[in-house]
């Protein structure tokens, strides 16, 4: 016998943690009579995570992120029930409304990415409101100012050092590199690939680009990391020198405008551009678009190519408008469902901590409790043997 599978259900049958707990969740219910609101990218493998939380006892009331929410994925979340305020949009007015629609139904927990769901609960703030978690660094770089404010217990996915050796550095590595080669279908070999930023996500990026067989520099603001990426074996230039080589550019800091229309002049003809960092706002491709150098720019729509013809015959190539190259352009796949698998199981076991109370205000924009990380690493370790 044969039956029609989908992509969600290849993913949700690959999640094998999250299959676990939400086995345990059956039993337990940890989220009975709880609303729990989300604010993380839209696509198959967060179905695993919120049936997940749904199986606990949790009601849902979800969005996702700008440019990433994957319509297929969207309808099956309504088709299961859940509540999903989104449209795939890159206009920052219409999803923050989304994202607005979701505070305002008053979840008791927040399952944040960027920091935005929290920015807006403290903004109009409600009695009900538990804590949460949040993603991302970005997110966590934004709400710490915050933390006198909010008050509450915010556990940070991110800070776990399993997202941080599991996802950051070793999958966002390897989807960036494969986000390159299904934008462009060009080959890696003998490139010289320029890796903005050396945390866990570029050490990964840059990896993976010299494992196939390019030359990969770092530019870095911190001396003590550029010297690290140095003894890794990576050139590390100077800035301009490393903007001036490059044939592929890629961000992954974190921060905005590191690479800006006043880089224009350095940059090589035929130059691809990519951002991994969460926000789109790393390479300011609004100024490049807009530069009084470009002479015309032809738009590969269906492949989310951007070709800018400058004024004195150069050609740079902008993937994706700058948005995070493996949330982007065609058939995004993200990270690698085991990543995924790990940092939502991070995710669940966190969001169970704060709806039993097992953690209190003082728990506000912190890294996940050392002994989840212990049972999320030991129940992986035990698949995989
Ligand atoms: N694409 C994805 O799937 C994905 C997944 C996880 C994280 N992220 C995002 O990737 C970004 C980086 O995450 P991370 O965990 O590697 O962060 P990190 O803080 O570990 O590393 C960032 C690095 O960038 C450097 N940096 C800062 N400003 C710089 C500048 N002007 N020029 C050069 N380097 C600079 C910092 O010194 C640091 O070494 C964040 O925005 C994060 O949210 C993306």
């Amino acid at each position: 016998m044969t039956s029609d599978a989908t992509r969600i259900d290849w993913i949700g049958n690959s999640c094998r943690l999250l299959q676990e707990t939400a086995a345990e969740y059956r039993q337990t219910k940890p989220f009975e009579g709880l609303t729990i609101g989300t604010g993380i990218h839209l696509e198959p493998k967060t179905v695993a995570l919120l049936a997940t939380l749904r199986a606990g006892g949790a009601r849902l009331v979800c969005t996702g992120n700008l440019n990433s929410t994957q319509p297929a994925t969207v309808d099956y979340l309504r088709a299961q029930g859940m509540t999903v305020f989104a449209t795939q949009t890159t206009d920052p007015v219409a999803h923050h409304q989304s994202l607005e629609a979701v505070v305002a139904e008053k979840p008791d927990l927040l399952l944040d990415n960027g920091g935005d769901l929290f920015a807006i609960a403290l903004e109009r703030p409600y009695a009900n409101l538990l804590g949460g978690t949040e993603e991302t660094t970005s997110g966590r770089t934004r709400l710490l100012p915050l933390r006198d404010r909010l008050a509450m217990p915010i556990l940070v996915i991110n800070d776990s050092p399993i997202k941080q050796f599991a996802e950051n550095r070793h999958a966002v590595g390897q989807s960036l590199f494969e986000s390159y080669m299904r934008f462009t279908n060009r080959s890696t070999n003998g490139k010289r690939v320029t890796v903005f930023g050396y945390g866990a996500c570029g050490k990964g990026t840059a990896a993976c680009f010299r494992n196939a067989y390019s030359q990969v520099s770092v530019v870095d603001i911190d001396p003590v990391t550029v010297l690290e990426a140095h003894l890794d074996g990576f050139l590390t230039p100077l800035r301009d020198d490393a903007i001036r080589s490059a044939d592929v550019l890629i961000t992954v800091t974190g921060h905005p405008d590191i690479v800006t229309a006043n880089d224009l002049p350095l940059i090589r003809h035929g130059a691809i551009l990519l951002n991994g960092g969460h926000f789109p706002n790393e390479i300011d491709v609004a100024a490049f678009l807009t530069h009084p150098d470009v002479l015309s720019i032809d738009r590969y729509q269906a492949d989310s190519i951007e070709t800018l013809h400058m004024s004195d015959g150069r050609a740079i190539h902008i993937l994706g408008g700058g948005h995070m190259a493996n949330l982007a352009g065609p058939r995004p796949l993200g990270n690698s469902v085991e990543s995924m698998d790990l940092g939502f199981t991070l995710q669940v076991r966190c969001l169970e901590r704060v709806a039993k109370r097992g953690v209190g205000p003082e728990a506000c924009i912190v890294p996940v409790p050392a002994d989840i990380d212990a049972m999320v690493a030991s129940a992986y370790l035990d698949l995989a043997r």
